[in-house]
């Protein structure tokens, strides 16, 4: 399959690029003894799942469907969390997951005797520190309703579970300013943790950021789990898989307002929410910064504030030109959407033989089953 044949929009997958995030992990894991579940939330594309396999250990979830497509797909540890599991969610997941991790005390006393020689049993807790740069993704923004605060704590509770799991980071890119996490952590909670076997740090630790200090990472993760006698995790969703994959977009028009903006076949609304919901823009492979053609890269859905960003060019976009729309894997093709019945991207991986393969493309059946299956009678 030649890349020229392939209608947009579709997301292409690299996989050297995703091999090269993998082998840092895997770098990181001989290094500090630290055990990687890939967090589905952020990625859940199975078809690559054969690549990543190898390097980590299993994958964690949000939700049970999530539980049943990693241990279905991925194998390994597969743990199961959820911000309010349902008795009937419970029930669902305890005879394929390895670890039950609850939100709350009182889910956990609701919940426990469905999990106890199932699984083991889990805790969030709630370090009341974080390092996030929106407050829409804190952790521990005021009134957060994720994990057990410290001073709710009973410390009976202790006794009855294995592990705890702490998430407090957000594309944090600084192993100092991670460290300071751990160490606070180790302050307030340590007397628990010497308890358990396992903690589990969560994600957004960005591990495989250009530059990152990997060693020092890796040094205190030992440390840590020397300290308090427990297997260390870590949840990376975003640092496998980014600057992987591209979105790739055809423009349909260019129209002029004040300021030029190329109508691209794809909206940020239904193919890249993120870029919308953090008013992050999106970057373009083609732009340039010092271009002389500055255009808004607008979107073909009907919400007049959905546009990608606004770049330049060295040369003037035409109409039919394509666009590669970078870094598009993490907390896209989880979040897919079929607003404005827009073309829904097909999904490619370019595997490292250069050979283009297809993991997935939908048409207008998929639209139509998604809205309904039966109409009224
Ligand atoms: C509990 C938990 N674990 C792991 C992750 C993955 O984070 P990231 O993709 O930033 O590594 C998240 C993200 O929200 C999370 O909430």
């Amino acid at each position: 399959m030649q890349k020229s044949e392939l209608k947009t929009p579709y997301f292409m997958i690299d996989e050297a690029k995703l091999i090269a995030n993998l082998e840092i992990a895997k770098r990181l894991k001989e290094l500090s003894g630290v055990k990687l579940v890939l967090a589905l939330k952020c990625f859940s594309t199975w078809g690559v799942f054969d690549i990543i396999k190898p390097y980590l250990d299993g994958t964690t979830s949000s939700g049970p469907n999530e539980v049943k497509l990693g241990y279905e797909t991925f194998g390994g540890e597969t743990h199961a969390y959820s911000v309010g599991y349902s008795e009937d969610d419970v029930r669902e997941v305890a005879d394929i997951c390895d670890k039950m991790i609850f939100n709350s005390q009182s889910q956990l006393a609701a919940h426990r005797h469905l999990v106890e020689g199932k699984a083991s049993v889990g805790l969030r807790l709630n370090p009341g520190v974080s390092y996030a740069g929106q407050d829409l993704a804190n952790p521990a923004r005021r009134f957060s309703r994720l994990g057990v605060q410290a001073d709710q704590l009973d410390p009976a509770v202790f006794e009855t579970i294995d592990g705890v799991m702490f998430h407090m980071n957000c594309e944090n890119k600084s192993a100092d300013a991670f460290i300071g996490l751990l160490d606070a952590i180790s302050d307030k909670f340590g007397t628990y943790l010497d308890q358990l076997q396992w903690v589990s740090l969560g994600g957004g630790v960005f591990f495989t950021w250009p530059g990152y200090e990997l060693e020092k990472l890796a040094v205190a993760l030992k440390a840590f789990s020397e300290k308090h006698g427990v297997q260390l995790y870590l949840e990376p969703g975003e640092a496998i898989i980014t600057k992987t994959t591209d979105l790739v977009v055809t423009v349909v028009d260019i129209v002029e307002n004040g300021m030029k903006t190329a109508i691209v076949d794809s909206a940020t609304e239904a193919h890249r929410l993120d870029t919308l919901i953090y008013n992050e823009p999106a970057s373009i492979a083609e732009a340039c910064e010092q271009g002389e053609h500055t255009y808004v890269i607008g979107s073909c859905s009907c919400l007049a504030g959905d546009q990608f960003c606004v770049t330049s060019f060295e040369q003037p976009l035409e109409i039919g030109q394509r666009l590669h729309i970078m870094d598009s894997a993490g907390y896209t093709m989880v979040k897919l959407n079929w607003f404005n019945g827009l073309k829904m991207p097909s999904i490619y991986c370019r595997r490292q033989s250069g050979d283009i393969e297809k993991l997935n493309e939908f048409g207008y059946d998929d639209f139509k089953r998604s809205l309904s299956q039966w109409s009224v009678s």
